[in-house]
């Protein structure tokens, strides 16, 4: 079978910023539509340039900088919408006009108090009087999976004559379920005699958490746009998940037989990005770009990867372009074979004896502790008398810092057995400590990246710190936990040293 192009686009800017709380400052939204541009998005809705100056100059922001997507802005049936729109995309290299009005019974009857064909009429002059300004016009028939059928049909081909290219099918409500809706675009393939000069689209809402399976059994019926934001913000519930819809059609492409022009590995980052912007955190349990998608700590499921990765991974996180590393979690459910392996990365290798007695530890630790670290480990197999060729402990740990006061910290710092204090002052604490820190261990390690993110909550969070260095033009990644970040954030540095100084020591 013949593979086929769906094309994404995105609404993040728009439909995801409709979400409560959502709001994006315009240096943001640019931001994320250069980010979109990168990941190969076919179409960027900036906006709703009618609804406030602030959307209308971000759209029109993002036109004049977008060069390779087109930029869509929203309009209601109504020519002050169409014109604001006409102005803000009007520099865009590509442009696109949005126009929707509701067709639901229930919408017509108690939102806009008009008829069928009241609603048909203007429905109609408003494609044509925007396709004698424009020429890519997309139509909405608004809450269109709870419309009488006759009726969409009739207004589909209706505006598709009038000279909309694409029509999009919104479940408005996120109401319907993926046969329902896939039949929905089953049957505009079939009834609407003109369908073949437009794209159908889908734009599905996940009130019910159907809005990807929605949207994936619309392209299984013929639809070949997909409307949908990243990380599925929205309204409501949210959008249809982009990343969701991507990666199903790829890592399934055995059973859709489609493709887009999506570069899979921008996910992360533009995740991350829309996470930072709008405040919302992406569960660790999120589908494809979640920080557990990709983490495992059953001891069985270890003992698999360990073996061979497919076992229990149907996607590569690389491609997503997640940071690598951190896929097995050492906790309660792990194994012997997990807790080795883990050990080796460290440098430290154990006789069986030695290895077991330091399992029976690492178990009943395991047992206290959500999450056992890689700084554990070492206390556990150090307490057992096994140094090993592990290399630097952090001892104690003095910051200052403050508004009028440059940052200054003092480090002391073990390494076989000897100790030494450091002091160091810098752009921040952080970059004080790290200057501290390889002034001991005479390292030089560039940071490339470095997060940090509470694990408990309170005033008393625990912080966990990952950072990723590169020293000696190796990457290395290291994490660490505190209450206090300047401590977790030397702990990870030096855990990131460590594990370089156990790679070479293991040459
Ligand atoms: O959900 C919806 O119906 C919409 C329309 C404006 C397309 O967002
Ligand atoms: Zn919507």
């Amino acid at each position: 079978m013949k593979t086929d192009k769906v094309l994404i686009f995105d609404t993040t800017l728009r439909d995801g910023e409709q979400a409560p709380g959502a709001t994006m400052s315009a240096e943001e939204k640019l931001e994320i539509a250069f980010s979109l541009e990168r990941l190969g998005v076919d179409i960027i809705e900036a906006g709703f340039p009618v609804s406030s100056k602030g959307d209308f100059d971000s759209v029109q922001n993002v036109a004049r900088h977008i060069k390779n997507s087109f930029v869509c802005g929203l309009a209601r049936c109504v020519i002050k919408d169409i014109d604001a729109v006409i102005e803000a995309v009007k520099l865009a290299r590509h442009k696109r006009i949005h126009i929707f009005l509701a067709t639901s019974k229930i919408h017509l009857q108690h939102k806009l108090k008009k008829s069928q064909d009241e609603i048909m009429a203007i429905a109609v002059e408003s494609v044509k009087y925007a396709r004698k300004r424009m020429d890519n016009i997309e139509f909405s028939p608004e809450d269109a999976s709870r419309t009488e059928k006759a009726f969409l049909y009739r207004i589909l081909e209706e505006v598709i004559k009038a000279g909309a290219s694409t029509v999009n099918i919104p479940d408005t409500v996120g109401y319907s379920t993926p046969e329902e809706y896939g039949a929905v675009i089953a049957g505009i393939c079939k009834n609407v005699p003109n369908i073949g000069k437009a794209v159908i689209s889908t734009h599905c809402h996940d009130d019910l958490g159907l809005a990807v399976a929605n949207s994936l059994s619309g392209v299984q019926n013929g639809a070949r746009q997909v409307e949908c934001t990243i990380n599925g913000i929205g309204e409501r519930a949210g959008n249809a998940s982009m990343e969701e819809i991507v990666m199903g059609l790829k890592t399934r492409s055995d059973f859709y037989h489609l493709s887009t022009n999506i570069k899979t590995k921008e996910f992360y980052r533009i995740s991350r990005m829309v996470s930072k912007a709008t405040g919302f955190i992406v569960p660790p349990n999120k589908a494809i770009i979640g920080a557990n998608a990709f983490r495992h700590e059953s001891g069985i499921h270890q003992d698999g990867i360990l073996k061979e990765r497919r076992t229990y991974e149907i996607m590569n996180p690389e491609d997503l372009g997640m940071p690598s590393g951190e896929g097995l979690v050492l906790g309660k459910h792990s194994g012997r074979h997990a807790f080795k392996d883990r050990l080796k990365s460290l440098g430290i290798e154990l006789p069986d004896e030695d290895l077991d007695k330091a399992f029976v530890r690492f178990k009943s630790l395991a047992d206290k502790k959500k999450e056992i670290y890689d700084e554990d480990l070492v206390a556990i197999v150090e307490d057992q008398g096994h140094l090993a060729r592990v290399a630097y402990t952090l001892v104690d740990l003095i910051s200052t810092s403050g508004t009028n006061i440059a940052p200054q910290v003092v480090v002391t710092i073990s390494h076989k057995g000897k100790k030494q204090t450091k002091e160091s002052s810098g752009d921040g604490p952080v970059d004080a400590c790290y200057k501290a820190i390889e002034s001991v261990t005479k390292l030089k390690a560039d940071l490339l990246d470095y997060s940090i993110k509470a694990v408990t909550q309170g005033k008393d969070a625990l912080g966990d710190v990952t950072v990723k260095v590169i020293i000696a033009g190796k990457t290395v990644i290291g994490r660490g936990a505190s209450t206090d970040i300047i401590e977790a954030s030397a702990k990870a540095y030096i855990n990131a040293i460590n594990k370089f100084v156990a790679q070479q020591n293991l040459k």
